[in-house]
């Protein structure tokens, strides 16, 4: 027969004294948490005890003189999520912390947004090509939910902390809108959506960093993230970062070994880091304070973990501290992200970046003296309001001095509020398009020319799962190239000895080498 399902708010120090008493009486039903902090609880029972439930819940909370709330949802008790993810790895683990928090809820993934009941897009909004893709897929969205009015619909992420209310006249079938720093509150904003049936927006930015969520990832994940701090001080003439993240804010030392102790047991084998900038990282006072060195050296000492990476580096922050702990760690792997974003001194002083490309280039030499394996990406922009040509050539001059692995580039785009958007001197989207080319060949003859170095070579792979194709698995060197190669899948979660075969523009061709050098963790 099939069971009810009842969800209630009740006196959070009632939770086990009603799980007791429920269970007990009988076996009438039982009692699932299902949001430990807003004290939601279900009540699994047999059709026909509805009501029996709803009396003993109300004489318990009766004697506390608390009224117990029966949460009658709009979203059905299938409950299924889809979570939509744009933007940087900021957001994606932002998405997985939504995850972990809907799973903690009762709510299960689904694969397509047709089957869910509550879909949220978590949107970008760094260029204005990231807003149209957002608002695209939610005018999208916003047409399933008509022939589905059930469906809750929300939008989180920085496009969503900067329209705010606005998305509510353009897109009447959104419910809700949930900023980067307040999903910690989905619990509570869903449940006004859901049974008070109210619009809500949550764009507060003063709230502290997303704190103790359990990890509770649906698969096994041998790369994961986490989320050290939390925004940006910085203030780039030309990003929205900081507005839409708002100050930097570190979390706990003890909240993030917490958070990868739990990754580790879980089958996670390596850590990247995250920060929009991860080298002011800083927690505590005085003698009890722990900087992004110290930080780096708790998690290096974690048992079972085989890497340790980190991102974003800022380069007017990168000291030479934190690139000596490169060549010290074992397990902190040789590859930094480290934007340079323009390669004229003039452009980077109106830029307000605070660094000169002697700097820069300065550091990439230290780097590379620190670890010669030294894999070096960066962010690079063209046509940044008053660019002239001669200012883009030293772009490319450092692009081909520094001989970057791979680069990010993009044409500058205009970002309401921030510094730049006010600046003279714009330059045309034609000209912008062009310089993008030409910047773009010039790195893909390089980053080629790099990987075709590599064939013959013999590096350490971490092998993390099935290629894009399935045809074959896939890891990354230490400098972070994907390795492409035929495998026992037994090998996953392992780092492997491989023969670089091909070197390819997007990635390198492999052969496993001695197996019995692998290194531990196997599943044989
Ligand atoms: N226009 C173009 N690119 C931008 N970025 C940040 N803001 C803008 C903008 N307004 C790029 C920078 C940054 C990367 C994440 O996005 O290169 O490092
Ligand atoms: Fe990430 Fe910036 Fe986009 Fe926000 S706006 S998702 S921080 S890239």
């Amino acid at each position: 027969m099939e069971s009810v399902r009842l969800t209630f708010r009740v006196n959070r120090k009632d939770i086990s004294y009603l799980r007791y008493t429920i269970e007990s009486y009988d076996g009438m039903g039982i009692v699932k948490t299902l949001d430990p902090k807003s004290a939601l609880i279900e009540v699994k029972t047999a059709p026909g005890c509805e009501e029996t439930v709803r009396q003993l819940i109300t004489a318990v909370q009766r004697e506390d003189g608390i009224p117990v709330e029966e949460f009658r949802s709009r979203i059905p008790l299938s409950r299924g999520f889809y979570i939509a993810t744009m933007g940087c790895q900021m957001n994606e683990y932002d998405s997985e912390y939504l995850g972990s928090k809907l799973r903690e809820m009762g709510f299960t993934p689904v694969d397509a947004p047709e089957k869910a009941d509550l879909v949220i897009l978590n949107t970008c909004t760094v260029r204005e090509k990231a807003d149209q893709k957002a608002f695209s897929l939610l005018g999208r969205v916003s047409g399933i939910k008509l022939g589905r009015p059930e469906m809750v619909l929300g939008m989180a992420g920085c496009l969503a902390q900067r329209e705010g209310e606005r998305l509510f006249k353009r897109f009447p079938q959104l419910d809700f809108v949930i900023g980067p720093r307040e999903l910690g509150n989905i619990g509570t904003l869903l449940d006004d959506v859901s049974y008070h049936r109210q619009k809500r927006t949550a764009t507060r930015l003063d709230h502290p960093p997303l704190t103790s969520c359990s990890r509770n990832l649906p698969n096994e994940k041998i790369t994961a993230y986490i989320s050290i701090m939390q925004g940006c001080n910085n203030f780039c003439a030309y990003c929205i970062v900081p507005y839409v993240r708002g100050r930097e804010i570190s979390r706990s030392p003890e909240d993030i070994l917490e958070e990868a102790r739990q990754l580790i047991a879980n089958g996670t084998k390596e850590i990247t880091l995250l920060g929009q900038n991860v080298n002011s990282y800083f927690w505590g006072e005085g003698d009890n304070s722990c900087d992004f060195s110290c930080l780096l050296n708790e998690l290096n000492g974690l048992k079972g973990l085989l890497r340790l990476r980190f991102t974003t580096s800022h380069p007017k922050d990168l000291s030479d501290d934190l690139i000596r702990r490169f060549g010290e760690l074992d397990k902190l792997c040789p590859h930094i992200h480290l934007p340079f974003q323009a390669g004229a001194n003039e452009v980077l002083r109106r830029m307000k970046r605070g660094y000169t490309r002697e700097h820069y280039m300065s550091l990439v030499e230290k780097l590379r003296d620190a670890a010669p394996e030294m894999g070096i990406t960066s962010d690079v922009m063209v046509g940044f309001p008053g660019e002239s040509r001669k200012h883009f050539e030293e772009t490319l001059d450092l692009v081909d001095r520094v001989q970057f692995d791979s680069l990010f580039s993009f044409k500058y785009s205009d970002r309401e509020g921030t510094l730049a958007s006010h600046m003279e001197n714009k330059v045309g989207e034609e000209e912008k398009a062009r310089r993008l080319a030409v910047l773009q060949d010039l790195q893909n003859t390089i980053t080629l020319k790099k990987n075709r170095r590599l064939e013959k070579r013999e590096l350490p792979v971490l092998i993390e799962g099935h290629n894009k194709k399935g045809t074959q698995l896939m890891g990354r060197t230490g400098s972070n190239k994907i390795v492409n190669l035929a495998c026992p899948i037994r090998y996953i979660g392992s780092i492997v000895n491989v023969s670089i075969q091909r070197g390819y523009l997007h990635s390198l061709l492999g052969k496993p080498l001695d197996f019995s050098a692998s290194i531990n963790n196997s599943r044989e």
